[in-house]
């Protein structure tokens, strides 16, 4: 159909790395511009830039930037190494949950330990960077080519937070299975839950659609149960910021109540992740560390000009859950459909 559009979250100029500002969509359409790893740590941080491909990519770029900054303070090149380490860390103390961002470091930092020029690991660096972006973008497409493979040529699907081209590098990974099934020409309506308490869905997922002309439905996170016993939904496709090898699923605070909801309504219910989102040195989602967030998410509107609760009111703000494999019916990736996922199931397909 060609009328996709290229929505990108970064771009990256060679001496800054450049961010549409997450915080303020869809209202205003804002970048900050990163010019050290500092303020790319720091966007990470405060979710200039938000979801599990993104954050690995924009940590890469960060490291960069940072490696660019230690070439010219340092002279030996083991000094360079050791000041670059701790940049790694630093970006990788950022969110604990979505494991993109340590597998896209753990990419950097092979290349650091490769070195012995600090010119050419400084070269290196960026080249990595830039592939691990690119390659994200086409990995997307696959997930998205795989997914929609899935569906019938009329779905109405339900997602959750934002998995969209904001979320990755481009193109996005749930969203991206909406972007390609709409590209095949099928007649594609999305529900989108609004997300709360950060607002991805109504913020992010729904200026996704807007902008490609995609039919949708914002909702409440609380209408999704009764919308699928009236028989409105087809299908759930989900993100994911983390999978265990036994196909566990950590995602959005309010991923898990979907997956319950769809197995009493008998509705099939998708992952769709790069395999960069596993972890599969951890046995089951028990393992993944669930980020704790601000108290002020729950207790302030997304403005923060206005408080909701009381004062006084006690908050519990996990920003993740964990779906068990036993609620997933697939969960969909660049190199396939891994089905009823199971250990076994996944370190099969991992094996091929
Ligand atoms: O807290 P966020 O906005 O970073 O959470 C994002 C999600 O949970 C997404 O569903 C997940 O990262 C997959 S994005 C392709």
């Amino acid at each position: 159909m060609g009328r996709i559009k290229d929505i990108r979250p970064l771009k990256w100029t060679g001496e800054a790395l450049l961010l549409l500002d997450q915080r303020k969509l869809p209202l205003k359409e804002e970048w900050v511009e990163c010019k050290d790893y500092e303020c790319v740590a720091r966007a990470i941080e405060q979710m200039v830039v938000r979801g599990a491909p993104a954050i690995g990519v924009v940590a890469a770029y960060g490291v960069v930037l940072g490696a660019k900054e230690m070439a010219e303070k340092t002279k030996g090149y083991l000094d360079f190494k050791a000041k670059v380490e701790l940049i790694i860390n630093r970006l990788a103390a950022t969110r604990p949950t979505a494991v993109n961002l340590f597998w896209a470091l753990k990419r950097m930092r092979r290349i650091v330990e490769a070195g012995t020029d600090i010119e050419e690991i400084v070269v290196a660096l960026e080249t990595e960077a830039i592939n691990i972006e690119r390659q994200d973008v086409e990995t997307n497409r696959k997930i998205g080519y795989y997914g929609a493979e899935l569906l019938s040529s009329r779905e109405v699907i339900l997602t959750h937070c934002n998995t969209g081209a904001l979320a990755t590098a481009g193109y996005g990974t749930a969203l991206g299975v909406v972007r390609a099934a709409v590209e095949m020409g099928k007649d594609i309506t999305v529900f989108v839950d609004e997300t709360r308490p950060y607002l991805q869905g109504a913020r992010l997922t729904a200026w996704e659609l807007q902008q490609e002309g995609i039919p949708y439905y914002l909702i409440t996170d609380n209408m999704a149960g009764w919308f699928m016993s009236l028989g409105e939904i087809t299908c759930i496709i989900v993100g994911a910021d983390r999978i265990a090898r036994n196909g566990d699923t950590a995602n959005k605070i309010g991923t898990y109540t979907l997956s319950v909801l769809a197995k009493e309504h008998g509705i099939p219910f998708y992952i769709a992740a790069p395999t960069s989102t596993f972890d599969l040195s951890i046995k089951s989602g028990a393992d993944i560390p669930i980020e704790e967030r601000s108290e002020d998410e729950v207790l302030y509107c997304h403005c923060k000009n206005c408080r909701i609760a009381p004062y006084g009111a006690k908050v519990k703000n996990p920003a993740f859950d964990v779906t068990p494999h036993e609620n997933i019916t697939g969960i969909i990736t660049e190199k396939g459909v891994i089905n009823a996922p199971n250990e076994e199931k996944v370190l099969e397909f991992f094996s091929q």
